[in-house]
């Protein structure tokens, strides 16, 4: 890896901004964090910066979804698993940020608000513009090092991402040491055919996904669950009224489109599971009636997606089957998790939300790799650079010529 790491800093007394992925499963009624996957994994990082002032910033969800939370529980999480203190600013560029950073002592631990109340990080920037941002411009002079340890974000150019990297001198935390190695290592033994089970919700980024996975021959079979799926079953013409989603028809023409060029590729649910007062009920995905709220794959599904699952050389699956949160609903995200823990074929399984079942189902030591990564992941397959790695690489660029 042509890139930086904590190996090659002296952080003792140094104040380092260290960019992380605390981006979690969110409760939609309580607000509450539902899986610290993500934020476990940042523990080795924090203990390998030791005598360090260290401000940690990151996202959490996104502007308008109900997963758009302040960051005060994350720091009561990570004092936890790091048995450290970790204080909570409820600022993020403001004077009130920059008095607490500048007043650190010791080996103080800051975690500040979430990044996105920031107009500018809801954007993306070339890599110039983004170290020309308020955000850069007002905080960069009070920090010695800029850690990036946030590979579930590496696909974004976010100003946070990508700006400090241009004008602080930048390594990679060791998540993200540790991710890249690991992927690189199972992607040159991974065999075909390649499965991929996509779900959650961010159906956009899926779209553009898929059809790299497909060009670059990394998607062999794609069985769909969650939004997507409906989006895909709604292009086949068997969910017959809207979904009232955003930029619905543009979604719907993409996979009408996808399924089009790659007939034999695409799977999706034959039935699934909708709520009905909080029981289960599975219907016929022709039966599905407007007001029903779908929250898992049915028991067809399952049998059908499992023989494919079975039958793969590597598998990566990404985003929740359903609503795996609500016991009635975890069916489907917790058979298939199974299926492939207990196929022969090497298992990737990337995301917040998944990595958090992984745990809940006690499946975590049955799969080859766990990544926190969703989409950075998927693009990181399709072999293409991603944003992250190239500021990386930059940067170790500058650091040889000083
Ligand atoms: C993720 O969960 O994939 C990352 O935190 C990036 O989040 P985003 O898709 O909202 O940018």
């Amino acid at each position: 890896m042509g890139i930086l790491t904590l190996d090659n800093f002296d952080v003792k007394d140094k104040t380092v901004l260290l960019r992380v992925d605390m981006n979690c499963p969110i409760h939609p009624d309580t607000c509450e964090i539902l899986g610290t996957k993500r934020i476990e994994e940042i523990v080795e990082t924090i203990n390998a910066l030791d005598g360090a002032k260290i401000v940690i910033i990151s996202h959490q969800g996104r502007v308008g979804r109900n997963d758009f939370v302040g960051m005060e529980q994350h720091a009561r999480q990570l004092e936890k698993f790091s048995n450290k203190k970790v204080r909570y600013v409820a600022d993020v560029i403001g004077s009130l940020a920059q008095k607490e950073i500048k007043e650190m002592k010791g080996d103080e631990i800051i975690l500040l608000d979430n990044l996105r109340l920031c107009a500018e990080e809801n954007y993306e920037f070339s890599l110039e513009e983004s170290a020309r941002t308020i955000m850069v411009q007002r905080l960069k002079d009070l920090f010695d090092l800029f850690i990036l340890d946030s590979f579930p974000s590496a696909h974004r150019t976010h100003p946070s991402l990508v700006g400090f990297a241009q004008v602080l001198p930048t390594c990679a935390g060791r998540l993200l040491e540790r991710e890249v190695k690991q992927l690189d290592n199972i992607l040159t033994v991974a065999k075909s055919p390649f499965t991929v089970v996509l779900g959650g919700s961010k159906v956009d980024d899926r779209l553009k996904a898929i059809k790299l996975l497909i060009k670059k021959e990394r998607a062999d079979h794609v069985l769909l669950t969650g939004v997507i799926a409906n989006v895909f079953l709604r292009a086949q013409g068997r969910i017959k009224f809207p979904l009232n989603i955003k930029d619905e028809d543009e979604m719907v023409a993409s996979a009408h489109s996808l399924i089009g060029d790659h007939p034999d590729v695409f799977s999706t649910p034959v039935d699934i599971a909708v709520n009905k007062d909080g029981k289960r009920v599975e219907i016929d995905v022709r039966d599905l009636a407007k007001d029903d709220e779908i929250f898992d794959i049915g028991t067809k599904t399952l049998e059908h997606y499992s023989k494919i699952v079975a039958s793969a050389g590597t598998i990566f699956m990404s985003g929740p089957a359903g609503f795996f949160e609500k016991d009635n609903f975890q069916f489907g995200t917790k058979s298939m998790l199974e299926s492939i823990a207990n196929s022969m074929a090497t298992s990737i399984i990337s995301g917040g939300h998944l990595t958090s079942a992984l745990k809940q189902f006690n499946l975590t030591e049955k799969v080859n790799h766990m990544s926190t990564a969703g989409g950075a992941l998927v693009r990181y397959l399709t072999g293409q650079k991603l944003p992250m790695i190239k500021c990386l690489e930059d940067a170790a660029e500058r650091h040889a010529k000083v």
